[in-house]
């Protein structure tokens, strides 16, 4: 038995092929481009375990996926590949369009060709998973209830509305043509392995920098913040128990507005590894220009998967957060890698030679 993961290499892909190859005996197969996002530093643990199979590719190549689908014939293929940056989607949605978008489109495909010719119980057994976000929902006022799966999709950036697009596509190709889909859409996720372009990763490592840490506009904008790990147990208790069609919201009760996540890690890191000049880290808190577009609030309502699959996070933001600043803390190597760009050399050495 195997699975097949797209995005594997990135934050939230990495750690659930670790947690997977920690947790089970099951084979793992790892799809990824490769783009900025995806590090295979990330995965240096597992370079010689045969448990894990790593292949650099596209979902959107309708030549490959049905070759690896045959070879490996996956009992799931779980979608994480995706442009994940907001701000890199204002700045050129065209990579959000073709990968969240035509790439999902053509991985759909992809699969319903390999799982249509599967024999009968093999075909009931398959699942295919899309790990989406709960930007598709929009942006809630302070006074809204949170994000429930019955919320209306109102997505208001590039990357939402791309992830929005493919979401409305799995859903079409399960009422459609009957494919065994299953939809998550998760809040904010933090935690080891975060691509440091992104809020808690950025301020860790432009704090210990002695850099500005930009807070955008009135640093009030509120985000759901769940535990990385606690994002991929919800995804392997959706994949076992998930009703065939059906979207959960995975998230975990944290909602903070930014700047507090901004002094909260400032306070760890001061009692952490603190500044020589006895100064505070929040000493270089910097507000900036905001995002344009930027939604105001996101909080997720995560009763259904609380009550029709008993999950629950484990970490509270609190300790989940003390762990995350303590993995920086002990990464360094990774972080330098990242920003040095060196983690993009393993790739041209492994792969272009
Ligand atoms: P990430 O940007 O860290 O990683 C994305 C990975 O996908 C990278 O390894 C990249 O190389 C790969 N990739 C990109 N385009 C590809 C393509 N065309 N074919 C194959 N691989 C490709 O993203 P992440 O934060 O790990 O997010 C993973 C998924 O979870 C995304 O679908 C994202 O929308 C969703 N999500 C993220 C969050 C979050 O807070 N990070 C929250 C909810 C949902
Ligand atoms: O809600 C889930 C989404 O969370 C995922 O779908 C996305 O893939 C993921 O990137 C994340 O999107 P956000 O836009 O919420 O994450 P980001 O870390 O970019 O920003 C979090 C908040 O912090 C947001 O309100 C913008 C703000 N911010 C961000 C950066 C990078 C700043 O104030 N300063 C910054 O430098």
């Amino acid at each position: 038995m195997s699975v097949l993961i797209t995005g594997g290499a990135g934050f939230i892909g990495a750690n659930f092929v670790l947690d997977w190859v920690a947790n089970t005996d099951e084979k793992i197969i790892n799809l990824d481009k490769l783009t900025y996002a995806g590090n295979m530093a990330s995965l240096a643990s597992l370079q010689n375990n045969p448990q894990h199979v790593f292949v650099q590719g596209d979902i959107g190549d309708d030549k490959l996926l049905p070759k690896l689908l045959a070879e490996h014939q996956p009992r799931a293929v779980l979608n994480f590949a995706a442009e994940s940056h907001v701000d890199r989607s204002i700045h050129g949605p065209g990579d959000f369009i073709e990968t969240n978008i035509v790439g999902t489109f053509r991985l759909l495909e992809s699969v319903r060709g390999y799982w249509q010719a599967l024999a009968s119980e093999a075909q009931q057994q398959f699942r295919f998973l899309h790990v989406s976000t709960d930007e598709v929902y929009g942006s809630l006022s302070p006074q809204d209830p949170a994000f429930s799966e019955n919320n209306k999709y109102e997505p208001n950036s590039p990357y939402s509305a791309s992830k929005a697009a493919s979401d409305h596509l799995v859903r079409a190709w399960h009422h459609t043509y009957g494919l065994p889909v299953l939809t998550t859409n998760c809040s904010n996720n933090y935690g080891p392995l975060h691509f440091p372009e992104k809020l808690i990763p950025l301020m860790i490592v432009n704090a210990l920098a002695g850099k500005p840490l930009p807070v955008y506009g009135d640093g009030m904008q509120v985000r759901d913040w769940l535990y990385v790990k606690d994002h991929c147990s919800a995804i392997r208790r959706v994949l076992e128990g998930g009703q065939l069609g059906e979207t959960y919201n995975v998230g975990g009760w944290n909602e903070k507005p930014n700047i507090e996540i901004v002094n909260t890690v400032c306070a760890l890191l001061d009692e952490m590894r603190p500044r020589s000049d006895g100064q505070s880290y929040a000493t270089q808190i910097t507000y900036v220009k905001d995002r344009p577009g930027h939604d105001r609030r996101y909080a997720i309502d995560a009763r259904k998967l609380e009550k029709e699959l008993g999950w629950k996070p484990a970490e509270t933001f609190e300790t989940g957060i003390r762990k995350t600043v303590a993995w920086y803390l002990d990464n360094a190597e990774w972080v330098a890698n990242v920003q040095s760009g060196a983690y993009r050399e393993w790739v041209t050495k492994q792969y272009k030679a």
